[in-house]
């Protein structure tokens, strides 16, 4: 038996048509939704993605702004920065890219978006929504991994879901909502014991520890659901996520494959925490 391919393509499809009447009718009613992407520095792979973001936000009519700094920023500029952003009322969401320079303080950076605007999930105030199962923005990757088996009518309720990596970006939110969806959820890092023996147990593996092909054949328990976060860049350049992509061909019963999996899902869901804040302040 061969793995279903989850398509992410598919999904991302899928959530951006559900979106377009949306930003219609702000449209109409009153404005454009309004995103303001900040990225500090050149990082290659942030570089990449900012200009995916961008470049969605044009096809569906969401006017965004870009702000980029150099990465020689403090972090009182920076903080400058994102309270002018705060203050107009034409933007809605404001995402910072990360990672950021050492020299920048993360939190207080995160704690300076206007939780309202905050569509990335990342404001404490929105990570106790979280964890309170409390409405308000939901990181953007975890969640449309959520949509993903949603809408390829993955069972959560009752299985058991294995999170491999426990950042404050992926692992962490992604193992909180699968809790809301009643799973029984382990979550696993760099210290735990038995790692295989743990991530065999899973009826839905989630591998985000950016490890690139981590997750051998001996990691997978036959039909499971196999989610890859992992984007790693090899030195000629192609893509491969923290699954080897053989062993989950042919031990899964479904599979993200990378690329074309769980990355398209992230665009569309901060489209969707976007419009979401363009209606909160709109509507
Ligand atoms: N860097 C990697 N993923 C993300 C994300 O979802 N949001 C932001 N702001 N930065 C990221």
């Amino acid at each position: 038996m061969s793995a279903k391919i989850l398509d992410g393509k598919w999904v991302r499809d899928q959530i951006l048509s559900e979106l377009r009447p949306r930003i219609e009718r702000l449209k109409q009613a009153h404005r454009p939704p309004g995103l303001a992407v900040v990225l500090v520095g050149h990082d290659p792979a942030s570089e990449i993605y900012v200009r995916s973001k961008i470049k969605t936000c044009g096809e569906l009519g969401i006017y965004s702004e870009k702000v980029t700094p150099a990465d020689t920023i403090s972090t009182e500029e920076l903080l400058g920065i994102i309270e002018g952003l705060n203050e107009r009322d034409e933007i809605d969401g404001i995402l910072v890219q990360m990672p950021l320079p050492p020299q920048v303080d993360k939190q207080r950076v995160l704690v300076s978006v206007h939780p309202d605007k905050d569509v990335d999930g990342f404001h404490p105030v929105n990570v106790g929504n979280l964890v309170a199962n409390h409405p308000g923005p939901r990181a953007c990757t975890p969640a449309g991994i959520m949509e993903m088996l949603r809408r390829y009518e993955i069972p959560v309720a009752g299985k058991n879901a294995v999170v491999v990596g426990r950042s404050d970006i992926v692992g962490k939110p992604m193992a909180l909502l699968l809790l809301h969806q009643n799973a029984t959820v382990t979550i696993c890092h760099s210290k735990t014991a038995d790692l295989p023996g743990i991530c065999r147990r899973a009826d839905i593996l989630v591998a985000a520890m950016g490890r690139p092909a981590f997750i051998t054949a001996d990691f997978i328990q036959p039909g499971a659901t196999v989610i890859d976060v992992g984007m790693n860049r090899k030195p000629d350049g192609k893509l491969v996520g923290d699954v080897d992509p053989e062993a989950v061909q042919q031990l899964a019963g479904a599979y993200t494959p990378v690329p074309g999996g769980v990355g398209p899902l992230t665009i569309a869901m901060l489209m969707s925490n976007t419009v979401h804040a363009a209606e909160h302040h709109l509507c």
